[in-house]
C-alpha cells in the first residue's frame, strides 16, 4: 500500500485531485468508482474547481458509485444519487446518463447486485475507485465481517453506521438500515484504489486498515491485498500509524525519484 500522509484535508482534496486528473489525462473515458460521505467532498470540490478553472473535462468518463440506500426515492435529499448530483455532477461536464448509483427502490433489491456487476463488466471494469472509510473500517458499505469475497448485494448496516450517518436525517425521518453496496471484491477488481481519510475519528481505522490483520472485522484491511491501493490521509488520520515515519520516508525518496523522471502522471503540488 502506498501511504500518503498531507498536513490537512485541503493538502489531502488537493493530492487526490491529482491522482484523479493524472488519470484521466491518461485515459479519459476512465471509468471512475465514487463514493459519498464527507471525506470526498474536498477531492469534489477541487475538481469542480479545475473543471471551470482550465476546463478538466469529464464528458468521456463513465462513473459507477459504490452504494445507495434502500427504501428511499433518487430524489430522496439524502438519497446517495442526490449527493453525487449536488455535490458534484451537475457542477461539472459528465454526461448524467454515464452515472450509475445502484437503485434503493428496486422492486426487488435481490436482483440489482447482479445487474450492476454486469454493467461495470460491461463498462470494463472501473480504473480508479475513490473510497471513504467508516469508523468502522468500512468502505462503501461493506460492515465488519462482509465477505472478502463479497460482491454488490444487500447489507445491513450497524448501528454504529447508523448512528454515524444520523445527522444527515432528521429525528423524526426515516433512516434506512438497509443498502446496496459493491462488494468487498468487486472494489478489489478496481485497476487502481484511492482511500481518503480525514481527521482523529478515522485514526483507529486508518491504522487497522494499513497496519493491522487481514480482516474481514475490518472491511478496509482488504486493500492490503490490492496492487496498487493508495491511501491519502492527514496528520489527524495518520496519528496512530506505528510507521508514520517510514511512509513519510518513501514518499520524500519518491518525491525525488518522481521529480527527476516525471512520468506521465506526474503533476505538481
Ligand atoms: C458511509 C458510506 C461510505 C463512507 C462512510 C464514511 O457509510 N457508505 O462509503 O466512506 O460513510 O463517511 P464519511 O466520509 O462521512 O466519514
Amino acid at each position: 500500500m502506498e501511504i500518503l500522509i498531507l498536513s490537512d484535508p485541503e493538502a489531502v482534496a488537493r493530492r487526490c485531485a491529482d491522482i484523479v486528473e493524472a488519470q484521466m489525462k491518461t485515459m479519459p473515458n476512465s471509468v471512475l468508482g465514487l463514493a459519498t460521505g464527507s471525506s470526498p467532498i474536498g477531492l469534489y470540490e477541487e475538481l469542480i474547481r479545475r473543471h471551470s478553472e482550465y476546463g478538466l473535462s469529464f464528458k468521456d468518463v463513465t462513473t459507477f458509485n459504490l452504494d445507495e440506500y434502500i427504501g428511499i426515492p433518487a430524489d430522496h435529499s439524502q438519497s446517495y444519487r442526490t449527493f453525487m448530483n449536488e455535490t458534484f455532477f451537475k457542477k461539472v461536464d459528465i454526461d448524467p446518463a454515464r452515472t450509475f448509483v445502484p437503485d434503493g427502490m428496486a422492486d426487488n433489491p435481490l436482483n440489482v447486485g447482479p445487474a450492476y456487476e454486469e454493467k461495470i463488466q460491461a463498462e470494463g471494469g472501473i480504473d480508479l475507485q475513490v473510497l471513504g472509510i467508516g469508523s468502522d473500517g468500512h468502505i462503501g458499505f461493506n460492515e465488519p465481517t462482509s465477505s472478502l469475497r463479497s460482491r454488490t448485494r444487500v447489507k445491513t448496516l450497524t448501528k454504529q453506521t447508523l448512528v454515524d450517518n444520523s445527522r444527515f436525517f432528521a429525528p423524526d425521518e426515516f433512516q434506512p438500515k438497509l443498502a446496496i453496496t459493491m462488494g468487498i471484491a468487486t472494489i478489489l477488481e478496481a485497476r487502481r484504489i484511492l482511500l481518503i481519510a480525514t481527521g482523529e475519528g478515522k485514526a483507529e481505522a486508518v491504522r487497522d486498515t494499513v497496519e493491522g490483520p487481514l480482516s474481514a472485522f475490518v472491511p478496509a484491511s482488504a486493500l492490503q491485498l490490492h496492487e496498487r491501493a493508495t491511501v491519502v490521509i492527514d496528520e489527524a488520520a495518520a496519528s496512530q500509524l506505528k510507521l508514520k515515519d517510514y511512509y513519510q520516508f518513501v514518499g520524500d525518496l519518491q518525491d525525488d525519484l518522481v521529480k527527476k523522471h516525471r512520468p506521465s502522471d506526474w503533476i505538481s503540488r
